[in-house]
């Protein structure tokens, strides 16, 4: 791309050298020398007092050179001062998003699950609990059956769970002693459903004991040629099964999230900053806690300032993310408060309706951007939370300073989220999602419970409400979002999808993306709204939009 003599910059002045290499870089260094760059630097973009507060929809990146391959791009990045993610993506601690399973899956991804605290301490610990014993290919909770469970209760298990191997143990509970196990193949033809599982399951039994290896364990049930371990302690009790399909699933994590010592699953969960949310979280800590995020809508306060101090000084092994924020004065007090990362949202989020009722928030890439810029020279990460529909918006917040990107209704949809998909009036296929200030779930938070009906009496957080309010002022809503099959197949899709886009920018790296928003090297473009509109799909009769295959 040569440049030739007596061209003009978009400033008038003439670009009088002439470049006679086809090198991408030293054009770049010619053009930014006769300040001829094309497109906006970031600040310029974010200019509010030109270009008012930006959103992700309000712009677009401009392409760079790609000089490598996309699977070359790494997404390394931290979420707290001292610990990093392979994946920089975080679930919601929302009851209709995060509990154990997705906690345990976002972590096996390389991201993490911040547990949500709409239910008790003790549930809520549970969780954590769960989390930080996780083993891989193991499954800690599998579906048990009594003795007193019939063949044909059995076949009705096997058609809703979709597999038909299940251990039978004498309270037909986990940690009681195993008596049988039964395949698909011995209910299948047996005649009389009416007959308990103990006629047709198989006692003669091969099992391994507590501590064994995943390699220990994938070595005998090769040589057994049994389709499901068992994994006992000493008294012959059922501690987890290994199941030989779910072994050769599960084996692949490359890029799971764990602590370096102890190997464990990282475990994040989220607490309030009322008095009590100290119990909680001490329960928290008991269980193994790594990060704890501190809950709140408008973080810059004097209980959250007291919340950030209290935990780094007794539990000084857990990092403390404090939040939320969006403005630099705010995440100033938290980071002297001494917090390890930093939330940003308010009123961004999909079901979240703050900004309407509050009028208070701030359009989220202006907040990231403003946010993440000055957290930046103090070395605390930040998270941009909410507001994130598409790939193209966990870029946009990643390309304004954020380090990790946090979801909610993005993820809500997913198999790993509790509750199950239904089918809505439309034929659609379903799974409920609502915004954790929705009358909802502050409902299920006075009556102790949340989304998975906790019979919990000390539940839930002060984000939106406080004790003594005689009337529940709703800051989101209740809804559903369009199921989504398994993030063990979403999550890869984003990462695939940053991977595309980072190789489009021209950045190897969420680091050299950083870098290169700020020296100017990464440019912008504001996007009107028929911008936008060009932007998506148009001018089709109709479309099928499938994301990935
Ligand atoms: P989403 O990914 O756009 O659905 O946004 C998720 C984020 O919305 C969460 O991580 C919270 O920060 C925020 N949020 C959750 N519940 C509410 C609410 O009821 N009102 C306002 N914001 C909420």
């Amino acid at each position: 791309m040569p440049i030739a003599n007596g061209d003009s910059n978009t400033n008038g002045a003439t670009v009088n050298r002439q470049v006679d290499t086809l090198d991408w870089r030293k054009a770049v260094e010619v053009l930014q020398e006769y300040d001829a760059r094309d497109g906006l630097d970031v600040y310029s973009l974010l200019d509010g007092k030109k270009n008012g507060a930006l959103t992700y929809n309000d712009f677009l990146v401009l392409p760079g050179y790609i000089g490598f391959a996309a699977n070359e791009v790494t997404l390394d990045s931290p979420v707290t001062k001292r610990i990093s993610l392979k994946t920089p993506l975080l679930s919601s601690p929302m009851d209709t998003v995060t509990e154990e399973n997705m906690a345990i899956h976002m972590a096996l991804l390389g991201g993490l699950g911040v547990i949500h605290n709409n239910c008790s301490a003790d549930d809520q610990a549970d969780m954590v609990r769960k989390v930080k014993r996780y083993e891989n290919g193991f499954i800690s909770e599998p579906v048990v059956l009594s003795p007193k469970t019939t063949v044909g209760e059995a076949k009705e298990l096997r058609d809703r769970w979709g597999f038909g191997g299940f251990p039978v143990t004498e309270t037909g509970k986990l940690r009681s002693k195993l008596i049988g196990i039964i395949t698909t193949r011995d209910i299948q033809f047996h005649p009389r459903p009416d007959d308990p599982v103990t006629e047709v399951m198989s006692k003669d039994l091969i099992t391994a004991p507590a501590g064994t290896t995943l390699q220990e364990a994938n070595a005998v049930l090769r040589d057994s040629r049994k389709g499901k371990l068992p994994i006992v302690d000493g008294n012959g009790n059922l501690i987890s099964l290994l199941s030989r399909s779910d072994l050769l699933k599960n084996l692949n994590f490359p890029l799971a999230s764990k602590m370096p010592q102890s190997k464990q699953l990282i475990a994040a969960a989220a607490i309030g900053t009322r008095p009590d949310d100290k119990n909680r979280l001490q329960k928290l800590v008991d269980a193994g806690l790594d990060v704890v995020i501190l809950d709140s809508s408008q973080g810059n306060s004097m209980y959250m300032i007291e919340m950030v101090k209290y935990t780094k000084e007794k539990y000084p092994q857990v990092d403390v993310i404090a939040g939320n924020v969006v403005t630099r004065e705010q995440a100033a007090s938290l980071i002297a408060a001494g917090a390890d990362g930093l939330r940003i949202g308010m009123g961004s989020g999909s079901a979240c309706i703050t900004q309407e009722v509050m009028a208070v928030g701030r359009p989220q890439a202006a907040a990231v951007f403003s946010v993440a810029s000055f957290a930046a020279k103090f070395g605390v990460p930040c998270i941009a939370d909410g507001g994130i529909q598409n790939i193209g918006h966990i870029v946009k917040g990643l390309a304004m300073g954020a380090s990790t990107v946090m979801m909610g209704g993005l993820l809500a949809g997913t198999t790993e989220s509790p509750g199950t998909s239904f089918v809505n009036r439309e034929g659609k296929l379903v799974k409920a999602y609502r915004g954790m200030g929705s009358i909802d779930a502050m409902e299920d938070k006075k009556a102790g419970g949340g989304a998975k009906d906790s019979k919990a009496q000390n539940a839930g957080t002060a984000r939106y409400f406080s004790e003594g309010d005689r009337l529940l002022v709703a800051q989101g809503v209740s809804g559903a979002v369009l199921d989504r099959g398994s993030v063990t197949k979403f999550v890869p899709y984003l990462l695939a999808g940053l991977q595309h886009s980072l190789q489009d920018i021209g950045c190897k790296s969420l680091v050299e993306l950083r870098e290169e928003v700020i020296n100017g090297t990464v440019r912008f473009e504001l996007r009107t709204v028929s911008a936008q509109a060009e932007g998506n799909v148009h001018g089709l009769d109709s479309f099928d939009k499938k994301l990935y295959a």
